[in-house]
């Protein structure tokens, strides 16, 4: 298959594999895909160590990395980034997610000393040491959700020739994308997993293709199977990133309880919420999201502050889970898109990757078939 993403990344199959795993990355690419990992989730220290572990699995074949720089965030003394934004946490909120904690009987776990780190790091500052990181390896592409590029993003990357993307979920945001020089867009449908808008992979699509300008386009959300894959091409795409579909891959690091809860879920167990991130993500419903939707309840605050707020907890709610603990089960969720409900086994993510490429294909040929 030939299409203007894979003439610009030399890549054989127009398939992103997005996912925090390393595992998950190496795998689709090794498979004819492109792996990007989402580095947001890590420390500058750990990402480098990732992309490092990465390159030597691929073998010089292309790969990037996402990273999730919002370009509205609450502010912070950037010489004491953590504890002035620590700070602005109320204390009711403070209350809130420990009596939800102690209500379920989540145990506890040895404090994660990581987690501020990481949330802060949706701070423009915190963000930057992980794009340095990332301009050290020999990324083929690097990608930002949640606004247009951080200043100097693109400029560095032209010079080091590394395409960039932009995840949008408008036309509007899209042609402020473009206007920032972005070379690839990713129209994300509300149907994704992760933070999403509230228009359908079906109509943004064709909206970004004929505002794109030839530059190549992702359709994102709600693409698991090669049915859906050429449903995208139909609509204009250059090819299709992917998110959920790989946490049903048997790379991916979620504990077995949450993958299991995954394969149980149908197509209407998820809600957009912005009880992770302060930001609307979609993800799986359970538990955790009655407790934060019922009176009472203090409300999300703004990003980094709920992640920053919630994160301990959601590190404890894991451990438990992968133990078996019942009210863990019960609040364990994370991000996933509606095609959640069309998973029904956990495979490698060669074999997933190499499946949709093969009934893209056939569905394509079906298709002429019926002219
Ligand atoms: C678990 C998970 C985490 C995500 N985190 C991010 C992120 O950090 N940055 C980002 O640009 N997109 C993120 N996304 C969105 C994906 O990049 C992608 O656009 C989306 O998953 C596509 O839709 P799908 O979930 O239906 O495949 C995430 C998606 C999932 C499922």
């Amino acid at each position: 298959m030939r299409t203007a993403f894979t003439e610009l990344l030399g890549v054989r199959h127009p398939i992103v594999g997005f996912n925090r795993s390393p595992g998950v990355v190496a795998e689709v690419t090794k498979a004819g895909g492109f792996g990007v990992l989402a580095a947001s989730m890590y420390t500058p220290e750990e990402l480098d160590a990732q992309l490092t572990w990465i390159e030597r699995q691929v073998d010089g074949r292309p790969y990037g990395v996402d990273l999730l720089v919002p370009e509205k965030f609450a502010d912070g003394d950037p010489d004491n980034l953590i504890a002035s934004l620590r700070a602005q946490i109320p204390q009711a909120h403070l209350d809130f997610v420990n009596g939800l904690l102690d209500k379920y009987g989540i145990p506890a776990a040895p404090a994660n000393p990581l987690h501020d780190e990481v949330a802060a790091a949706l701070n423009p500052g915190g963000a930057l040491a992980l794009l340095d990181v990332a301009f050290a390896h020999p990324i083929a592409l690097i990608a930002n959700a949640l606004g247009t590029p951080p200043a100097g993003l693109v400029a560095r990357a032209k010079q080091a020739g590394i395409a960039v993307a932009a995840l949008v979920g408008q036309a509007k945001h899209a042609r402020r994308q473009l206007d920032a020089g972005v070379d690839v867009l990713i129209a994300q449908g509300t149907e994704a997993g992760g933070h999403t808008g509230t228009i359908a992979t079906m109509v943004l699509t064709p909206e970004i293709v004929d505002i794109a300008g030839g530059r190549p386009v992702l359709a994102a959300g709600g693409i698991a199977s090669g049915r859906q894959m050429a449903a995208a091409l139909a609509l204009g795409a250059a090819g299709v990133w992917c998110g959920s579909v790989w946490l049903s891959s048997e790379e991916d690091v979620a504990n077995r309880a949450l993958k299991a809860k995954f394969l149980a879920a149908s197509s209407a167990d998820t809600l957009r919420s912005p009880t992770r991130t302060g930001k609307p993500a979609r993800q799986l419903r359970t538990a955790w999201h009655e407790e934060w939707e019922r009176p009472g309840s203090p409300g999300p605050l703004p990003m980094p502050l709920q992640p920053m707020l919630v994160n301990e907890a959601w590190y404890r709610i894991d451990a438990a889970a992968a133990a078996g603990h019942e009210g863990a089960l019960r609040l364990e969720s994370f991000f996933i898109g509606q095609v959640v409900g069309s998973f029904d086994s956990v495979r490698p993510a060669a074999e997933i990757t190499r499946q949709m490429a093969a009934d893209c294909e056939q569905r394509i040929a079906e298709l002429g078939g019926l002219l």
